[in-house]
């Protein structure tokens, strides 16, 4: 993961940081994976603004994710019928899933503002304490990759999250005095990726942490019939679950695979998109039918042509497809596991038998039985 340094980022703690960083995470990556239309991450140049108009804006409209929603319903009631702030709220999962847009959601359900940042854009103190005064009572902090976050702005956040307190060293050396800041109650939403990779004092102070997971396929077919109903594009309901089966259980790529049937549809004339045209167009954008791309197939068959189906070293399937360790473990990994292509053991990862048969591989022990 590529270190920013603030110094040239002017990081003013109410702009959105965000898109820049990704930027830069973006031109780390090998040739392969850049502009991949698969990639649950944000494409800056492509979507942005875009992103924003088909995001939903209110708990009705937010589909799936029930325990999540149940939960913070409960949240949301009580703090209303007490006039109290929502306790913070840690959201973990894989790119894509809605946690920013769970962010906005609960700012707006419970009527009050919200600012987003991101960890990397917080890197000197006074980013964060200029963000945490401005805050009024109620607000909705949230902060992106909060795991990236530095040392100093985080022992910065302990007091803020506890007492709503900011404590400030003035002076230094033996005349240094410290002075505590009140803060109006606000609620930080914390977002990332990798929960694992966060300290546990900073874990602990959050009341609520709650873990997005995949789509199932008819809740993004649903997500597309939404989407497609705002870009005021005729879908029928088989062409939305040709275009969710291919989205590796992500929003996002669920939306972006829309816009891509319906550049497809126009240009073709045809006036529906249908389960035909979805799965002629995905064709021939070379989106597998299970959504897979180039790097997990290059994983899968590593492992079944290479090694027999397994255990193999993550380090190794790093090496085979240029992708670094982290972004195999948490962007290719959970989906192939998810679907259940991919077995994570003690001494490696092993190809599922669902695997060799979708890579048209006959699975071990059937090839034992014909010998
Ligand atoms: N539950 C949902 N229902 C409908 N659309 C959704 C849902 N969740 C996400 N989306 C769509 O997917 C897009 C991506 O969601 P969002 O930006 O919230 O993901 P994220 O988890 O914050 O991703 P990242 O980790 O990359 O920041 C949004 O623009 C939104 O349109
Ligand atoms: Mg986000």
């Amino acid at each position: 993961m590529p270190i920013f340094s603030s110094k040239k980022q002017s990081p003013e703690p109410d702009e959105q940081p965000k898109q820049p960083q990704r930027k830069a995470k973006d031109s780390s990556q090998p040739k392969s994976t850049q502009k991949n239309i698969l990639q649950p991450e944000t494409a800056i140049d492509e979507e942005g603004k875009q992103e924003d108009s088909i995001r939903p804006q209110k708990f009705a409209d937010y589909i799936g994710q029930k325990d999540l929603k149940d939960v913070l319903d409960i949240a949301i009631k009580a703090a209303k019928s007490r006039g109290e702030v929502i306790d913070h709220l840690l959201l973990y999962g894989p790119p894509g899933l809605g946690k920013t847009t769970m962010a906005m959601i609960l700012a707006s359900e419970m009527g009050v503002n919200y600012k987003i940042t991101s960890a990397p854009a917080l890197e000197r103190p006074r980013d964060i304490v200029g963000l945490l005064i401005n805050l009024k009572p109620g607000d909705v902090l949230f902060i992106d990759e909060i795991h990236r976050l530095s040392r100093m702005t985080e022992e910065i956040l302990y007091p803020a999250m506890e007492d709503y307190r900011l404590d400030i060293t003035v002076g230094k050396g033996a005349s240094a005095k410290t002075r505590s800041i009140p803060l109006s109650k606000f609620t930080l939403v914390g977002a990332t990726t990798r929960v694992g990779a966060l300290t546990s004092p900073l874990r602990d102070r959050f009341g609520l942490i709650q873990k997005l997971r995949f789509y199932e396929v008819d809740e993004l077919s649903q997500i597309v019939m939404r989407t497609a109903e705002l870009l005021q594009t005729p879908v029928n309901s088989e062409g939305a679950t040709e275009i969710a089966k291919r989205s590796r259980g992500t929003p996002r790529i669920a939306n972006r695979l829309l816009k891509r049937v319906r550049d497809y549809a126009e240009v073709k004339s045809f006036t529906e998109i249908d389960k035909l045209i979805a799965a002629e167009a995905l064709h021939l954008f070379q989106v597998d039918p299970c959504g897979l791309d180039w790097t997990d197939r290059k994983m899968l068959s590593v492992i079944i042509e290479n090694f027999n189906g397994g255990p193999v070293g993550l380090e190794t399937l790093a090496a085979a497809t240029g992708e670094d360790t982290q972004t195999i473990e948490e962007v290719y990994e959970p989906y192939l596991m998810q679907i259940a292509y991919l077995s994570r053991t003690p001494r490696g990862r092993v190809a599922t038998k669902a695997a060799y048969q979708h890579m048209g591989f006959k699975p071990p022990n059937e090839q034992l039985s014909l010998l």
